[in-house]
């Protein structure tokens, strides 16, 4: 369905991997809703040459860059510019990985240089590309910036490891950037915090298939799906949100605000 609510706005689209990637369903519906938009990844996430069929699908052009590297940032943005013929109206960061998960390292037994690599990536990036597109006076008034983040940033979820604070620091990251930009340009920021959902970065995370079938039984409307998750990012750079800034807004089916639903008590009676 497509009410063309994005008609005439650029953007930047971190983090489309391949078909099952939040950020490629964001890049699907963004360009079904009217938008024009970059996309870009690492320069290893390249390899596979999935984002191809993407970026040909969505009539996109391609610009890798590694988003812990102010320099490849710098390029993306002013290159992004001058493809998309002005100033960007929105960017999505989707972007997240920690080496400790990936290797199987204990949250009480990490490796700090996987512990910051992973921090750069997953939160201190968000920061980059703020702070450079700021520089490069890259985004017009009443653009909208978003990063995807998890309910381990409030709550603790064993498994999600040093990830839980990589997401706590990329929230807090939202509010603070989210004054700034707001006071200097009228730039929103904000984080949408969204179920578990499979995907490559999500299946990485230990007992993941588990997790997910207890979040859909904790969740009065079930677990929120990738394409559920672009639809409402859409409506966050759409100017019917425009009074919304340095906010992390739950995207769970109610699994937030639920203490304990029947199905999930029923379980227990089962012994
Ligand atoms: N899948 C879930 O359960 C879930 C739940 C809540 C939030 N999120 C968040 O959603 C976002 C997108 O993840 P996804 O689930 O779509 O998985 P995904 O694996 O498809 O996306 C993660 C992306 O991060 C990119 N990336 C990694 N290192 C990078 C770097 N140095 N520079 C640029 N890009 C880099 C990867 O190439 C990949 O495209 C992440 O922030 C993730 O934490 C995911």
């Amino acid at each position: 369905m497509s009410n063309n609510i994005l008609k005439g706005k650029r953007g930047i689209i971190f983090g489309a991997l391949n078909e099952q990637s939040i950020a490629w369903k964001v890049a699907e519906r963004a360009h079904e809703e009217g938008a024009t938009f970059v996309l870009t990844n690492a320069p290893i996430a390249m390899r596979m040459g999935e984002i191809n069929k993407l970026a040909e699908k969505t009539g996109s052009q391609v610009i890798p860059a590694d988003a812990t590297s102010v320099e490849d940032i710098e390029n993306l943005i002013s290159q992004s510019m001058e493809i998309l013929g002005g100033k960007i109206d929105f960017i999505l960061h989707s972007i997240g990985m920690s080496i400790n998960v990936r290797k199987g390292r204990h949250y009480t037994d990490q490796n700090y240089d996987f512990t910051h690599k992973g921090l750069d990536v997953s939160a201190l990036s968000f920061h980059k590309v703020m702070q450079t597109a700021m520089k490069l006076d890259a985004m017009n008034e009443w653009g909208s910036i978003l990063a995807l983040s998890y309910i381990a940033a409030q709550r603790t979820f064993p498994d999600y490891n040093d990830m839980a604070d990589n997401k706590s620091y990329l929230e807090s990251i939202a509010r603070s950037f989210g004054y700034h930009y707001g006071m200097a340009k009228k730039v929103r920021v904000n984080t949408i915090s969204q179920s578990p959902t499979m995907t490559t970065a999500g299946s990485g995370v230990k007992g993941f298939n588990e997790f997910i079938n207890y979040s859909e039984k904790m969740s009065p409307l079930g677990n929120a799906s990738a394409l559920a998750c672009a639809d409402y990012c859409i409506s966050m750079f759409s100017d019917l949100t425009k009074y919304v800034t340095m906010q992390n807004l739950f995207h769970d089916g109610g699994f937030s605000n639920t203490g304990v639903t029947q199905a999930v008590i029923e379980k227990f009676g089962e012994e």
